[in-house]
Formats: C-alpha cells, structure tokens, sequence
C-alpha cells in the first residue's frame, strides 16, 4: 500500500478488481491450514470458502467459526411493526409546498458546504468515537447515523464499529439480520498481510453499503477490553477512511481509551438538565487531556423524548461554553420505534442534523493532528 493520499486509490482499485462481496450477513471462514497434531475442531456447517489470506495467522492454532446468530429472536422480528416516518404527513406535504414557494439558493449553498466537509480526503483513516455520560442515551443511534451519512456521502470504505460489550443495538440499528464475527475474533485474525477483501469477509455488509462490525454475539459477558479495542482500531484503520467507534459509556475503559486515541469525539448528551449538566463535566474531563480533545470534539444534543421541556438554546449555549460545537438531535417517531434505521423514514430535521454532526465531526476528526 503506498503512502499518503494514494491509500484511499490502492483500497479502491482492489475492491473494483475483485467481485463484490456476497450480500450475506454470514461471511464465510477463511478455511485455516489444519495441524494433525491438534485435536480436529468442532465440525463446521457448511459454508463456501474463500482464500486464506497468506500469512494471516498461526496455523497450528485451530480456529472454529463463531456461529451466525440472529440479532433479533426471529419470534420478536415479525411484531417490530410497520417502520413509522419520523415527521407526519402534515409535515411533509407542508415541507413540499415550502420548497416550491421558496429561494433555495441559500439551501444549496449550505448542503455544498456540508458535502465539501463529508467528502474531505483523508491520509489514513480516521477515527471518531462516540459516548455518553450514561447508557440509554443515544450513542448506538447516532453511531448508526453517523455510519450511515458518511457511507452516503464518500466512495471510500467506512466501517461502523461497536465497542460496547453490554448487549449493544448497533447491529439491530444498522438493520444487520445476524452477526458471527466479533472485535474479539478479528483481534486475533488481522495482520498487515490482509487485503481489503480478506478483511471485509469478516465484516457485515451495510444494506445501504459500508460495514460493520460488532463487539460480540448479542450475549452476556462478550469479551471487549482495551487490548482487543486497541488492536483492533489500529489494525482496521488501514482499510476503512473512515471508522466510527459506538462506545460504552463514560467512564468505562474501552470508552476512556476510545475517547483518548480517537481523531474526533462526539458524546451524545440527552436533552435534560441532568444530561447536559454531567455532559459538561465529560467535556471539563476531556479539556485535561493532553492533544487538543476538547477541539476535536461535538456534541450530539439528543432529545429522544418528545415530551422535554429543557430549553435547547440554553442548554446548546452550556455546553458550547466548554468550546464544543453543539448539533440537537431532534425527537423522532422513527427512531423512538426501536429497530432497524431507514434513513428514508427519518423526519428532514433528523436527517439534516445527522449530516451536520457528521461533517462537524469530520471537519475535527481531518483538521486535528
Ligand atoms: N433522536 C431520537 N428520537 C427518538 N428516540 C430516540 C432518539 N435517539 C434515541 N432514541 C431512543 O432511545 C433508545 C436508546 O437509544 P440507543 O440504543 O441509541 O442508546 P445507547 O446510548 O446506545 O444505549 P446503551 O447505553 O444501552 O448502549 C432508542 O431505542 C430509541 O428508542
Ligand atoms: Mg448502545
């Protein structure tokens, strides 16, 4: 791979030469050369196989294909329901009369502005985590937008990366049907002998496009420590221009490490006193760390009730005091349902937010070290 700008041109001339990955959830094993001295792994169901990559592992370790498991009980899927839009039909047939009425010279140039920042070319891969002061917030659905605005506005690889053990949403929200492969596993996989291709044969495949790749099974008790969260990162970052991390919440290690090593932070407040109140002090927190944190940071001011009554100016205007830009995060009936994202069925204001934070994120996550 060479160096500099040219990474982005390597990783794409070798996804165009090679057939596009199977629109599956269940990537295949690479099959792993077997030692007859080791005892012969649990069989395997079948599955079609693809080239090992050369050099990728220690042979006589075997390795068992973690089963593809559902991350929604089939018996629950079929009552999540008709997926809802998240502005009523009120809202849209008024939105579309609006734009015939309406200049929008103003509109075009500020959605250039917007793109020109999602699209900017990267080195080597960027990182942004994103956290909270507490769980239940919002992190797995802004990692999920966040993943999902870059996936839309670049044409280079953007992986969506779940670094929370505690039986995390991310999969479900990326509307991925199963998962198998796990951080933990590509722990113990990747090596810099891997090609782009041997990587995402591990990885979930985005509907809309992208990847993911989640922290475990769904179960309790999945491994994810700082060690596989480092190794990890650092290994994918050579493939994907992009890597948005949905983290535990604060003070967790894997957060604080995530938070620390990150290019850019966005941490998801929610939108009560409380919230922007403990926010603030992750904001003073991250003020102590020594590269430059706080200006590499965004806040995702997130109201996932409809029924706040905290007034956003004030509490945008807290915590842009602390030197972070501020995007709110509207309520949306989409999003509240649970389950899987559409970006189609969110409300514009939902949708213009996610592309705000996005590029405010990006801008950081470029322009700082
Ligand atoms: N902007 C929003 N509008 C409406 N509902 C929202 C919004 N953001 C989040 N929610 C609701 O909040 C719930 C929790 O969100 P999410 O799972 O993203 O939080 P989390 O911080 O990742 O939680 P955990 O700490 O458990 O990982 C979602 O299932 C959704 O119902
Ligand atoms: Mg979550």
């Amino acid at each position: 791979m060479t160096e500099g700008g040219d990474w982005q041109r390597d990783v794409l001339r070798e996804l165009a030469d090679t057939p596009a990955a199977p629109a599956s959830t269940s990537p295949p094993m690479p099959p792993a050369p077997v030692d007859p001295r080791l005892p012969s792994p649990p069989p395997q169901p079948a599955s079609p196989t693809r080239p090992v990559p050369r050099g990728t592992r220690d042979p006589r370790l075997p390795l068992t294909t973690p089963e593809s498991v559902p991350t929604v009980d089939p018996r629950l899927a079929h009552a999540l329901g008709r997926p809802q839009h998240g502005d009523s039909l009120t809202q849209r047939t008024g939105r579309s009369l609006r734009r015939l009425t309406t200049s929008a010279g103003q509109d075009v140039a500020e959605q250039t502005h917007l793109a020109t920042e999602l699209q900017r070319p990267v080195t080597t891969g960027r990182i942004i985590a994103v956290t909270s002061i507490r769980g239940g917030v919002g992190k797995s659905t802004v990692s999920a937008l966040l993943g999902r605005t870059f996936n839309h506005y670049r044409h280079d690889p953007v992986l969506t990366l779940e670094a929370d053990a505690a039986l995390g949403t991310l999969p479900v929200r990326m509307g991925a049907e199963s998962v198998r492969w796990s951080c933990a596993d590509l722990a113990q996989i990747l090596t810099p002998a891997m090609q782009l291709t041997d990587v995402t044969g591990y990885l979930v495949p985005v509907a809309d496009g992208g990847w993911l790749l989640p922290a475990g099974q769904g179960r309790v008790g999945a491994p994810m420590d700082v060690r596989t969260y480092r190794t990890v990162t650092l290994a994918l970052r050579r493939y994907f221009a992009v890597t948005v991390v949905d983290c535990e919440s604060l003070p967790g290690d894997v957060a604080r490490t995530a938070m620390d090593t990150a290019h850019a932070r966005v941490v998801v407040a929610p939108m009560t006193a409380e919230g922007v109140n403990g926010t603030r002090q992750v904001l003073n927190w991250l003020a102590q760390l020594p590269h430059a944190a706080l200006a590499s940071t965004a806040v995702a001011l997130s109201a996932s009730s409809p029924d706040t009554t905290l007034d956003e100016k004030t509490a945008a205007a807290h915590l842009r005091e602390a030197g972070v830009a501020v995007v709110s995060l509207p309520y949306d009936r989409h999003l509240a349902q649970g389950g899987p994202i559409h970006t189609v069925m969110l409300g514009q204001a939902t949708r213009d937010a996610a592309v705000r934070l996005a590029a405010e994120a990006m801008h950081r996550a470029v322009r700082v070290r």
